[in-house]
């Protein structure tokens, strides 16, 4: 046994359903599926139901998170067609903007230069007024949407952060945007570094999500260009069984779990060193979203722990892996939070709400 004793990670994108879809996740449980994962910070997408595209829906989400979570949250407001930029009065309230630009699970599209042009221009007065400053824009733009993001956030000098790059050409873009000084960080989950459309007949509708999985030539670039990548995320994405196997399955898995185990796999295997890790789970996500330091929180891991990832041992409320029969290294033993132990042999211990929301006004976060 060799334990290892790492700060907190950062989950900077997942999805934890509350409100409208806990019969997939919650606040309680998707916090607890973190912990299990060595991980004490979470950020919440805005493609609930309704979505978080208000500053009344905010503040629910940011009550609701406060009662039940058992890791940290930051909430990301989110655009719609109809709404568009309602939010911006709690923009400070938020960890960053989520723009979906690309085909996606939810009522969150936005796929016209206007409204597109009005959320760039309006985050980046914002930005500029505001005394802390803000997030970035987190977009999520495949193919040709990736170019037209790129422009606005130079045109605007207003950051991007482009979740889950999953092509070559995107992260050769990406790549080439940085060489050129432009304000733009980047993303890959571990299903597209470590999965690719060669899994699919194995997976079926469990290897189903947004971006697709791509081509193995893909997964390859992601690896080449490793440097470009600021941040691995989850996307945790749970939806569940019974879902993925009806007719019309939405896409998206679960992730929150299996990142640490699968990272330091890869790190076993010579493939990446522990401080790539560190970088993208922590220093760069707290560094892009502003995240504050969590003072005595740590992870203990087992990085010589050998074990199969199973459906059955999941934390998430749904109970599923893509990465289900998968060995790998490095078991999460312990997670201590603010100097409590909140995790330990495999069972949660942290009360709900022990959990704080970022970026609240003082007095609205649960007290731990
Ligand atoms: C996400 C979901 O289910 O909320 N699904 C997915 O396939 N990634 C939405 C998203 O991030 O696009
Ligand atoms: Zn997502």
């Amino acid at each position: 046994m060799t334990l290892l004793r790492l700060p907190g990670l950062v989950d900077a994108h997942v999805h934890l359903r509350e409100p409208g879809y806990t019969h997939k996740e919650d606040f309680y449980t998707g916090t607890c599926a973190a912990l299990a994962g060595g991980v004490t910070t979470v950020l919440d997408m805005p493609n609930t139901s309704p979505p978080t595209s208000t500053p009344e829906r905010l503040a629910e989400k940011a009550r609701l998170a406060a009662a039940k979570a058992v890791a940290d949250v930051g909430l990301f407001v989110g655009a719609t067609n109809t709404e568009l930029d309602a939010y911006l009065p709690a923009a400070e309230q938020a960890c960053g903007l989520k723009i979906y630009v690309s085909d996606t699970f939810g009522s969150l599209r936005i796929d016209e230069l206007g409204a597109l042009h009005r959320l760039f221009r309006t985050w980046a007065e914002r930005r500029e007024s505001s005394p802390a400053g803000l997030g970035p824009i987190a977009v999520h733009a495949e193919d040709l949407m990736l170019p037209a993001c790129l422009a606005l956030s130079q045109l605007y000098r207003v950051p991007l952060h482009v979740v889950h790059v999953s092509r070559r050409s995107e992260i050769e873009l990406i790549r080439r945007a940085k060489e050129q000084g432009l304000p733009v960080t980047c993303e890959a989950t571990p299903h597209h570094l470590f999965l690719s459309q060669d899994d699919l007949p194995r997976l079926g509708p469990r290897g189903d999500m947004r971006p697709r999985l791509a081509t193995p030539d893909d997964v390859a670039a992601l690896w080449e260009h490793l440097e470009v990548i600021d941040v691995f995320a989850t996307d945790h994405a749970p939806h569940t069984l019974a879902e993925k196997t009806a007719p019309e399955p939405p896409p998206g898995v679960p992730g929150l779990e299996t990142m640490l185990p699968l990272l330091l796999t890869a790190v076993h295997a010579g493939r990446l060193e522990l401080a790539d890790i560190l970088a993208r789970c922590v220093e760069n996500p707290r560094r892009i979203y502003r995240l504050p330091e969590q003072p005595e929180t740590f992870v203990e891991v087992d990085v010589d722990a050998r074990f199969v990832l199973e459906d059955a041992a999941m934390q998430t409320k749904v109970k599923w892996t893509p990465f289900a029969g998968w060995e790998v290294f490095g078991r999460v033993e312990r997670v201590v939070l603010r100097g409590k132990t909140v995790f330990a042999g495999g069972q949660v211990l942290a009360r709900p709400g022990s959990g704080r929301v970022l970026f609240q006004p003082t007095g609205a976060t649960a007290i731990s």
